[in-house]
């Protein structure tokens, strides 16, 4: 498939709410204003793939990530990886995690990190980023933005998630 990644511009976030891309896919038009703003800030950086006619899917880098444990080891966090649902499997979630990964390691980080959430919706997820290289960051899994240790009793949503890490190689 032809298609190009490129870092997000005011124009995209119209094209972006209009697009028909399956369930959870953009999350609201104020929400895209807010990463407008951090990514001009210097806080977030965002990457879409587009071709001519379709916004395909997104994806961004928080550079100090909300979790504290990879953020006081200074791996900033991979997050909002999406896809449009009828352009899956084709090759357009490598590319923007590869040109995310590349955006971090010009940046000099020498690992990124991820969340990835535990049950069926994230199947696709899982099986891409260990096919792509990254495994456990060796935590607890995470509930709610806490560490959910052993024997924890809990509910199974978005919100647990296990870490996963990459290291970036010098090119
Ligand atoms: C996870 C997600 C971003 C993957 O996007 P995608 O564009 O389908 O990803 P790719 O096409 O690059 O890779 C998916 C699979 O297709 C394979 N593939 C890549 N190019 C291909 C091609 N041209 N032809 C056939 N298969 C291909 C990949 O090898 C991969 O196989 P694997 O599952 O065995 O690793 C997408 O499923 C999605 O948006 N899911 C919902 C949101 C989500 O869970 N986001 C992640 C949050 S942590």
């Amino acid at each position: 498939m032809n298609f190009e990644v490129r870092e997000l511009r005011a124009e995209d976030i119209p094209r972006i709410v209009a697009t028909d891309g399956g369930a959870v896919w953009h999350g609201g038009a104020k929400k895209w204003d807010q990463r407008l703003a951090e990514q001009a800030g210097g806080k977030r950086l965002v990457l879409v793939a587009v071709n001519a006619a379709d916004i395909l899917g997104y994806g961004a880098v928080l550079w100090a990530s909300g979790h504290a444990p990879f953020r006081e080891a200074g791996i900033p966090e991979m997050m909002d990886v999406m896809v449009a649902e009828r352009g899956r499997n084709q090759g357009v979630g490598t590319r923007l995690i590869h040109a995310l990964e590349e955006r971090a390691r010009a940046a000099n980080y020498k690992k990124i990190g991820v969340a990835v959430g535990h049950f069926s919706d994230y199947e696709a997820a899982q099986r891409l980023y260990l096919h792509l290289g990254y495994a456990a960051y060796g935590e607890d899994i995470d509930s709610g933005g806490a560490s959910a240790p052993a024997d924890e009793k809990g509910r199974v949503d978005d919100d647990l998630v296990l870490w996963l890490v990459k290291e970036l190689e010098a090119e």
